[in-house]
């Protein structure tokens, strides 16, 4: 009998706060208080408590993060910023938006993540230190930044990249959308840099019902700049410092994180148990499985497997009911937007091939494991075993 699998339910998220939610909705629009206000302010301080940060900067979307967070830390058009190709490209987009020249690396086929060794192998070719200023040959600009992505859920490899920001007099950006709760070395992402930006869209591990996002710093500096270029460049109503944006995060979703924050572990714990269910029943086929690092937490945001089949077993699992994604089938450096940076095919191995095959399967908390016992016996069907 066939069933139908979803890549994502969220129904379910909703339907454990769903009593607590409206009565909490209820007190915000009998109060009128929608900007600014209590459940925002409380929202920062916990969940920057939960990652192990003092201070949080809530805004509308995980790419108003990003942006604000870099041009909070001065990043502008003098600069060029690193990051991997591989991403989703609001990584990128923010980079470009403040002005800066992105710099794209590729990946380690193992996480899917920067490859530290690639960074170095960048500015060992590419670059001129002078002890304080990294000097990019090709743009001619001064390399302020990395952005490292915990894609997938799975943090990159901090310690290594770390090393690099601090030889090179780099700040470290952490893109932490995908991977709320995850750890590298026992330290929550977020914690790990000089700031990080997380993004609360609908599919994500900790998610609003609309947009919303975060800043995560302990940099004093860096906080308030952030926190006044959310509103206008303003500290105080109506004296405007410095050119802004229009990005809060509205009291309607600061009380849905809220709730969900409370709800975050466990349902990262189901995720980690669901991948191993996968990846023991996965383990016999001639696929490339998500690795069980001992160093490093992965919150498994998304299940992807690899095969150079990717196409047709992708067709055949939605012949049979099985929803499933690809993130992301082109790399950045090759997508038309970036043309201008005069990338070409062949320029980063990895990410290129890694898009042509990975498959992305079904994940959330409240799938089940008989969901996965017919999901797999499809993937057996189809390699015919
Ligand atoms: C790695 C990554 N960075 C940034 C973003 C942007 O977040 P948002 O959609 O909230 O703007 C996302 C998700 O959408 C993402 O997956």
């Amino acid at each position: 009998m066939n069933k139908e699998i979803k890549l994502v339910d969220l129904k379910p998220q909703y339907e454990e706060i769903k009593d607590e939610l409206w009565k909490e909705w209820e007190k915000i629009f009998n109060s009128m208080h929608l900007m600014l206000g209590p459940n925002m302010k409380a929202f920062e301080k916990e969940f920057a408590e939960y990652s192990g940060v003092k201070y949080g900067i809530g805004v509308d979307s995980g790419t108003a993060a990003l942006f604000i967070a870099l041009k909070a830390m001065g990043i502008n058009e003098n600069h060029a910023v690193i990051a991997p190709s591989f991403t989703f490209f609001a990584t990128i987009e923010a980079i470009v938006q403040t002005g800066a020249h992105p710099i794209l690396i590729d990946i380690d086929e193992k996480d899917y993540n920067i490859s530290p060794s690639k960074i170095k192998e960048f500015i060992e070719e590419n670059t001129e230190f002078d002890g304080e200023n990294l000097f990019d040959k090709k743009s001619k600009k001064t390399i302020k930044a990395i952005i490292p992505v915990h894609l997938y859920g799975t943090p990159a490899e901090m310690d290594k990249i770390k090393d690099i920001a601090k030889r090179y007099n780099l700040l470290i950006l952490e893109d932490c959308a995908q991977a709320h709760g995850a750890e590298f070395e026992g330290e929550k992402v977020g914690s790990l840099g000089d700031a990080a930006a997380f993004s609360f869209y609908f599919s994500k591990n900790l998610s609003a019902l609309g947009e919303a996002g975060i800043i995560l710093t302990n940099n004093e500096e860096i906080r308030e700049k952030a926190s006044m270029l959310r509103v206008h460049g303003q500290k105080d109503k109506y004296t405007h410092q410095f050119i802004g944006y229009n990005s809060r995060l509205d009291e309607i979703q600061a009380v849905v994180l809220r709730l969900k924050l409370k709800k975050l572990d466990s349902w990262n714990q189901k995720r980690i148990e669901l991948a191993e269910y996968y990846n023991e029943r996965l383990k016999e086929l001639p696929l490339f499985l998500p690795i069980n690092f001992s160093h490093k937490k992965s919150v498994f945001h998304l299940y992807v497997i690899r095969t150079d089949r990717r196409d047709e077993l992708k067709d055949f699992l939605s012949k049979n009911g099985v929803g499933t994604g690809i993130h992301y089938p082109i790399p950045s450096h090759l997508q038309p937007a970036l043309k201008y940076l005069n990338y070409k095919k062949g320029d980063l191995p990895v990410s290129e091939k890694i898009a042509d095959e990975i498959l992305t399967l079904p994940m959330y908390p409240h799938l089940k494991e008989e969901d996965i016992e017919y999901i797999v016996d499809k993937i057996k069907e189809f390699f015919k075993l």
